[in-house]
């Protein structure tokens, strides 16, 4: 198992892509901390963990709260003594364009993905720092991060500054074997209705626009953010991988083949 021995901190480990992430790391041999602020997810999470067989714990913690990331990782040190693996998954969204969005809005989705990926990536960045063996971040980010679009300017404006704090991370923690990496989903699984602050319109059966002709699954994502985990990786560092069917590979004026 590529990932025996090591620890992974997972944030917003609900039932979408973050749970999925969490079983992912743990059927490799990782120890998960499942970490969620919303009703017993993060419970729910590491339960289903070891209903596999597998090792996890669940915290639940508001990731925009520098003290309740600091307790977060002070119980993770109590439960498993070190952190070899973060993968900073957890946002929330409001669909709020520039002429409308409410300021509290504007700052409450910058706290959760801006600050909520910097307060965790700090506390686990220093514990490998200490521990001189390496270790791994993944962020998220999303396709909204790459692209304008109306109706999204704060989820937007953060998700690209994911990209951005990725590759600054990953400068810095070089020297010390920590790589830091970026996926980047498209509509993926049963998002709509449990992000908070996300749509509840329902999605249509396909894609429109999506060259692979159909949704993402949460499994395509915890893939991806497993190989950027694991050693496999071992030399990228700074990176994005686009998990979106091929959305952003396509010419913005051109009609995806699956679109008739
Ligand atoms: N699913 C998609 O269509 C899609 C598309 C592009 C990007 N993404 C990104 O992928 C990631 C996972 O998406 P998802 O669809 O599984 O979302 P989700 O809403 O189902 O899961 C996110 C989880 O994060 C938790 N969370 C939110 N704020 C938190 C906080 N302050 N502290 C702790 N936990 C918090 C929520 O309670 C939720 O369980 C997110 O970063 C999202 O922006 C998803």
């Amino acid at each position: 198992m590529m990932l025996e021995g090591k620890v992974a901190v997972v944030t917003g480990s609900g039932p979408n892509i973050g749970g999925e992430i969490a079983r992912t790391l743990a059927r490799e041999g990782a120890k998960v901390v499942c970490v969620d602020f919303l009703d017993d997810r993060a419970d729910v999470a590491a339960a289903s963990v070891r209903e596999e067989g597998g090792d996890a714990i669940g915290v639940s913690a508001d990731i925009s709260s520098p003290e309740q990331v600091e307790d977060l990782f002070r119980r993770t040190d109590e439960a498993y003594g070190r952190v070899d693996i973060l993968v900073n998954n957890a946002a929330v969204n409001n669909e709020a364009g520039l002429l409308d969005i409410e300021f509290e809005k504007w700052k409450w989705v910058q706290s959760v993905i801006m600050d909520g990926t910097m307060l965790c990536s700090q506390q686990a960045a220093r514990r490998m720092v200490a521990q001189g063996e390496g270790g791994a971040v993944v962020n998220t980010a999303s396709t909204t991060g790459h692209r304008g679009k109306a109706g999204f300017i704060a989820y937007s404006a953060s998700k690209g500054a994911v990209l951005q704090m990725t590759r600054t991370m990953a400068i810095q923690l070089a020297p010390h074997g920590i790589r830091v990496n970026s996926i980047t989903p498209t509509q993926t699984g049963a998002s709509r209705g449990t992000t908070p602050g996300g749509s509840t319109a329902p999605r249509a059966a396909k894609p429109k626009n999506i060259p692979l002709g159909r949704w993402g699954e949460p499994s395509d994502q915890a893939q991806a953010v497993l190989f950027l985990a694991s050693p496999m990786a071992a030399y990228v560092t700074g990176e994005n991988i686009n998990v979106d069917g091929g959305l952003l590979a396509l010419f913005p004026s051109e009609r995806g083949p699956q679109e008739t």
